[in-house]
């Protein structure tokens, strides 16, 4: 099939495979000197273990506070693990990954497409930023686009420092996209969105309560008060910090909204949270930090999986894995014999998730006898 081709943002197609299509959302990886190695074996073991048909990638993902040609070095060991293993990759970035100067987010980019697995796009300067561009995903059997997948690079500060949003370039560029798809195919393409920062809505999509309460936290900018699930609303997973989402909105979930094409919008940036809200028929999902931090490793990171079945586009089903459900340290040595380490990060993690596991549970106790949430606890 010919490639589509607009504004130059395009990138290769995927393909449903025997009718799927399974996502891997990693984000905010943060890898530098102190969790590189550890970062990289949970993601090939999760690689390995879920078999992605792509992976997207939501920014944050090299430190970049080291020197230039660490941090190329590492951006290119990244990239090898899904080269390593033939899984396309679609990268964008976040508010980390330029923010120290050594690097461009245009260099990085083109350091990840230094590897034939990268379907990542620079889209020149036909926009602000880089790294926004869309993925058909084709059927199994034909040259139909089937469904779509946004990315967008939602910047990172504005003139007064807050964080950024997807611009209104942007939200344009969407838009004009959107319509064009809708034409060419005779209706509209299901999608999802991915991106580093939450969108404003998503304090639309919450409660606003005057007290703090269990799983309650204080908004940011203008959204003042505090914020915990709507029991009203349609929710899942884990609330733990406020959506930090940028200060001045662009339109972009109005526009998906408007459009109508996308199920979901999928971010970073909030390192803790897993959670989705439905709003205004958009889920407003956010997944937690792909990175290894020993301080807290068992139930505060890990990555997302999204599946999409080619015989209905209008649903997908999601679910989060954190790293303690798959840790195996026999199987982390198989890609990196960290001996010593292994071990002693074995104990601390079966110690601290079984920790961490009380502690979540008894406070979703605390949560139902309350009252404060009455949906079903799941990620
Ligand atoms: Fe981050």
């Amino acid at each position: 099939m010919d490639k589509i081709i607009f504004n130059n943002t395009t990138a290769e197609p995927l393909t449903f495979k025997n009718g799927k299509l399974r996502v891997i959302h990693i984000t905010d990886t943060h890898i530098g000197a102190d969790n590189e190695e550890m970062t990289l074996c949970l993601i090939a073991q999760a690689l390995d273990r879920e078999k992605p048909d792509v992976a997207v990638v939501t920014g944050d993902t090299i430190s970049s506070d080291n020197n230039r040609e660490e941090v190329l070095e590492r951006t290119r060991r990244f990239m090898q693990l899904f080269q390593d293993r033939n899984i396309p990759v679609a990268l964008t970035f976040g508010n980390h990954d330029s923010e120290s100067g050594i690097v461009t987010r245009q260099e990085l980019m083109a350091c990840y497409n230094e590897f034939p697995c990268s379907i990542s796009v620079d889209e020149g300067d036909i926009m602000d930023g880089c790294g926004t561009y869309n993925v058909p995903v084709l059927a199994s059997e034909s040259d139909e686009v089937k469904f779509n997948l946004w990315i967008f690079d939602s910047g990172d500060y504005d003139d007064e420092g807050k964080y950024a949003n997807v611009s209104e370039e942007k939200v344009e560029w969407y838009k004009e996209k959107s319509k064009i798809y809708e034409s060419m195919f005779g209706k509209k393409v299901y999608s999802l969105a991915f991106q580093h920062i939450i969108v404003p809505e998503s304090y639309d999509a919450l409660k606003k309560v005057n007290h703090i309460t269990p799983y309650t936290y204080k908004g940011i900018y203008d959204h003042e008060g505090y914020y915990r699930f709507d029991p009203k609303m349609p929710n899942f997973g884990t609330l733990k910090e406020p959506p930090c989402c940028g200060a001045i909105n662009h339109g972009q979930f109005d526009a998906l909204v408007e459009r109508g094409d996308c199920l979901g919008i999928f971010t970073g940036h909030d390192h803790t949270n897993a959670f989705g809200v439905k709003y205004k028929g958009v889920d407003i999902v956010n997944s937690l930090s792909t990175r290894y931090q020993d301080d807290c490793f068992s139930t505060q990171y890990g990555y997302r999986i999204i599946d999409i079945d080619e015989k209905d586009t209008s649903v997908y089903s999601s679910k989060v894995v954190r790293w303690y459900n798959i840790y195996k340290p026999e199987n982390l040595s198989q890609y990196k014999n960290k001996g010593e380490l292994i071990y002693k990060t074995a104990k601390s993690v079966a110690l601290k998730g079984l920790r961490e596991r009380f502690l979540q549970g008894s406070g979703h106790l605390i949560v139902r006898i309350f009252g404060l949430r009455k949906v079903k606890y799941k990620d």
